[in-house]
């Protein structure tokens, strides 16, 4: 047959085929474009070809050639896009969505919050202040100057060659800074990150968080304090709460007082949280040391204020039932996504 007439036919086939799917497509591209194509045998009958009709041959096949190529690309995209049609049309649209999985709140900031929430609700304003702070803040404004013993009850990070500079181990802090730069009455929560440098275990971190409260005004009573610790301790485990104060030590409050809360031991898991005895340890609080008022420019001759300050992780694992501290640091979504139905 004439390679004339064979290159003609090539043609027609080519501008015809209309393949519908990705395996007429595929056949279709072996055939004209692969690499034992149809095509190429005819490129060897260039030397049969008589000299003056050799450059039109050679122009008809390089057509032939640019053809086959632009059709597939053409007919490639048209596949496609009847791939994706047929996949949209094959779609079940009543399918109940799949929600995934949209995070939750971590167990630190539901207590954190609870707690924030419970002061706020009776005129509790919250302060925030610096993780780094200066020993001044830290110490020596909350009665503990530098020889002071109760300084070893709080193992302290300081910052690299510095004796000023140190990771705050309380919130306390930020009663220092706020009896500085507000006059009284002052009634904050100071919420926060706090670090001491611990062994880390089961029961102890080397971070954990406070939520530390301060009301200080004209004639404040311990009696107030009990009153408030005692709606905190309602409004956070039940309405018949009981709770007991025992005598304690803190540099900065006098007197002072560690609050326990009445949890039984009907329970293996109230028994083994309060060691047997049924009280359950919350919180650390007092009547304001008369030295701290002075030291932060408050005449301690006409205010009077009380503080405590609550432990966050301890109160987290008493309430979901958390055996390990360090669960807490380790944001294994596996033990996060436990807590996605709590707000
Ligand atoms: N700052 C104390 C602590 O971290 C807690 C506390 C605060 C105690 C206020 C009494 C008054 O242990």
């Amino acid at each position: 047959m004439d390679v004339f007439n064979k290159i003609s036919e090539l043609l027609a086939e080519i501008e015809s085929s209309s393949p519908s799917d990705a395996q007429s497509l595929e056949t279709f591209r072996i055939r004209f474009l692969g690499t034992k194509n149809v095509i190429k045998p005819l490129f060897a009958e260039m030397r049969n070809v008589s000299s003056d009709k050799k450059k039109e041959f050679g122009q008809a096949l390089n057509h032939l050639k640019t053809s086959a190529e632009e059709r597939y690309n053409l007919l490639k995209k048209e596949v496609q896009l009847k791939s994706t049609q047929d996949e949209v049309s094959n779609m079940d649209l009543t399918l109940p969505v799949d929600s995934g999985f949209t995070g939750s709140r971590h167990p630190v900031s539901i207590v954190m919050n609870r707690m924030i929430n419970i002061f706020e609700k009776i005129g509790f304003v919250v302060e925030e202040e610096r993780e780094i702070e200066d020993d001044w803040h830290n110490f020596s404004a909350m009665n503990t100057p530098d020889d002071h013993p109760a300084r070893d009850m709080q193992d302290t990070f300081y910052l690299k060659d510095s004796e000023k500079f140190l990771l705050r181990t309380h919130t306390s802090s930020v009663q220092a800074r706020v009896m500085t730069n507000q006059k009284p009455p002052i009634r904050i929560i100071a919420p926060g990150r706090v670090y001491r440098n611990e062994t880390i275990s089961a029961r102890s971190h080397c971070q954990f968080h406070q939520v530390e409260g301060l009301y200080i005004d004209k004639d404040v009573s311990f009696a107030d304090m009990k009153q408030t610790l005692l709606y905190f301790a309602r409004e956070m485990y039940g309405p018949d709460t009981k709770i007991r104060l025992r005598p304690s030590y803190f540099p900065f409050t006098e007197p002072s007082a560690e609050m326990d809360v009445w949890m039984g031991t009907d329970t293996e898991t109230t028994k083994r949280l309060t060691k047997g005895t049924g009280w359950l340890e919350v919180l650390g609080c007092g009547m304001v040391d008369p030295n701290v008022l002075t030291n932060c420019g408050i005449d301690p001759e006409v205010y009077t204020g009380y503080a405590f300050g609550i432990g966050i992780e301890r109160t987290a694992m008493q309430k979901y039932n958390i055996s390990d501290i360090r669960l807490l640091f380790e944001n294994d979504v596996r033990f996060l996504q436990q807590f996605s139905a709590v707000i």
